[in-house]
């Protein structure tokens, strides 16, 4: 089979630009669709809807060599004519009853279906089944309702025009195969973390489905592909192929341990502020454990985004259509919430009333590196603090614009300088641990704010004692 194909992405989003563009990179030809048509208009001028490291060079690149191309949903027709493989990568976001919104996916597998049926001006047959992969977070069992709707779109194109090809003649060839290939990169390093895996999984009951992702993917798993770091972070990636299901819990179980983590270490920084130890210096020799492992012992806020709230709930969800308690799960979820108050109470119990203080939020992106405010703490706190008559004032070194619409005018200001949020400020919470926060003029920072300056670190990003040495108050997260 040759190595390069023609690849489809359905979905330009953080999870389908970032998928295209890296197998650009890799050598195929990629068209990625999305039905915002305000989208693919800024994609196809070279303006990037949202911010990722490295992402615009890479799509500019991806473009210039023509590997490339953007189109709205109208392209659909042509993947499903053109393409080796298609993969869906839009939006499962959590539904009202907790567990996963599938009606995105839902449609874009029912369209796949059509677009397989219509007349085509081609060959009658596709010489092989295209690929549709599921790249998009969903329950498990999810890559069977593909399969069945991507089945029930074939039969009614098939219907509705008379066509002589409704996918289930006994002589015809498969239209397509289903496979699972969930997405493991993280916002803020997703280039990084697509071409340089820790792992690439993939299931499916399809050899042929399999044997070409393999293909597919051969230059990050043999890391073959051109890059300017050198050396290469990575020499091999592993290749896990398995069924359908179980590459679909692979994912939700993945996010469940990494949330689980997080929640774990708060509660234990939440035991250390009790007796007085320093959790960082707890999370150090806990990490040192191979076992355990150094990442994902930070203390603080605890997690948000996209992913880790949605998907525990979706797993969640899961286990009660079995009836099953996940009793650890709802733990690690719990904990979590907790965190986000214990900031306002760090906040009360030194400030007293929170009315008519101004409160600085430092970071509004839901991690570093990111603009994406999907799921963020500093939303909820900011919330929190205006319900208690406090005055938030925000800055993000990229979330700002963003944020602007999220917060009612008159309650929350956004700011485009860290120091003009911190004048007269009574109290700064460190959110988000962007760089730019370590870097902060302490001595400026304690000079502007209101006397005397309080800052409560959430995520333990600053060094206590250069605080202290400038005057400021510091509280950080289970910090003795
Ligand atoms: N963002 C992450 O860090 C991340 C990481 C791993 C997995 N995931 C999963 O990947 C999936 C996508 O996440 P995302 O963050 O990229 O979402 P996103 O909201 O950034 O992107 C989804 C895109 O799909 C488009 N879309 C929706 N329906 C469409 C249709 N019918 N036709 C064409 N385009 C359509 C939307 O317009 C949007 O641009 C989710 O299931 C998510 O859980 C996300």
């Amino acid at each position: 089979m040759a190595g390069r194909f023609e690849v489809g992405v359905v979905g330009s989003g953080y999870v389908g630009l970032v998928t295209g563009a890296c197998l650009a990179h890799l050598g195929h030809r990629v068209r990625c669709i999305d039905k915002d048509e305000d989208r693919v208009r800024g994609l196809t001028s070279a303006r990037m809807p949202f911010y990722e490291p490295g992402l615009e060079e890479l799509v500019s690149r991806g473009v210039r060599s023509g590997r490339l191309s953007f189109a709205g949903s109208e392209g659909l027709r042509q993947l499903a004519d053109e393409t080796d493989v298609v993969f869906i990568a839009v939006e499962t976001p959590q539904g009202q009853d907790g567990s996963a919104d599938l009606s995105s996916v839902a449609a874009v597998a029912r369209s796949i279906g059509r677009a397989l049926a219509e007349p085509p001006p081609r060959s009658p047959w596709r010489e092989r089944p295209l690929i549709v992969v599921n790249k998009s977070t969903v329950p498990v069992g999810s890559g069977d309702y593909v399969s069945m709707l991507v089945r029930e779109g074939i039969e009614e194109e098939a219907c509705k025009g008379g066509h002589y090809y409704d996918g289930e003649e006994d002589d015809a060839p498969q239209a397509f195969v289903v496979a699972s290939n969930p997405e493991f990169l993280r916002e803020g390093s997703a280039v990084y973390d697509s071409l340089f895996a820790e792992r690439i999984v993939v299931g499916s009951d399809s050899r042929e489905a399999l044997d070409t992702l393999r293909v597919l993917y051969e230059p990050i798993i043999e890391q073959s592909f051109p890059t300017e770091l050198d050396p290469r972070p990575k020499i091999a990636v592993p290749f896990v192929t398995t069924d359908l299901v179980s590459a679909e819990m692979i994912k939700y179980a993945s996010n469940a341990f990494l949330a689980t983590k997080i929640s774990f270490i708060n509660e234990i920084s939440n035991l250390c502020e009790l007796v007085g130890a320093d959790v960082g210096e707890v999370a150090y020799g806990l990490g040192l454990d191979g076992r355990i492992g150094p990442r994902f012992l930070s203390a603080g806020i605890g997690w948000g985004g996209s992913c880790f709230p949605k998907d525990l709930s979706a797993l969640r969800a899961v286990a009660r259509e079995y009836e099953h308690e996940t009793p650890l799960l709802e733990a690690a979820v719990s904990v979590n919430d907790k965190q986000r108050k214990r900031v306002v109470g760090k906040l009360q119990r030194e400030l007293h009333t929170l009315k008519g203080k101004r409160v600085a939020l430092l970071g509004l992106s839901f991690k570093p590196n990111t603009d994406d405010l999907r799921g963020a703490p500093s939303l909820e706190i900011a919330e929190l603090l205006d319900a208690l008559g406090a005055r938030v004032v925000c800055y993000d070194p990229v979330a700002g614009k963003k944020a602007v619409c999220k917060f009612p005018a008159d309650s929350t200001k956004v700011v485009f300088d860290p120091y003009e949020a911190l004048r007269e400020a009574h109290a700064a919470v460190v959110v988000t641990e962007w760089e730019e926060f370590r870097e902060l003029d302490l001595e400026r920072v304690a000079s502007l704010m209101h006397k005397p300056p309080l800052l409560i670190d959430g995520r333990n990003a600053l060094d206590a004692e250069r605080a202290k040495a400038a005057g400021i108050r510091y509280r950080g997260f289970g910090r003795g």
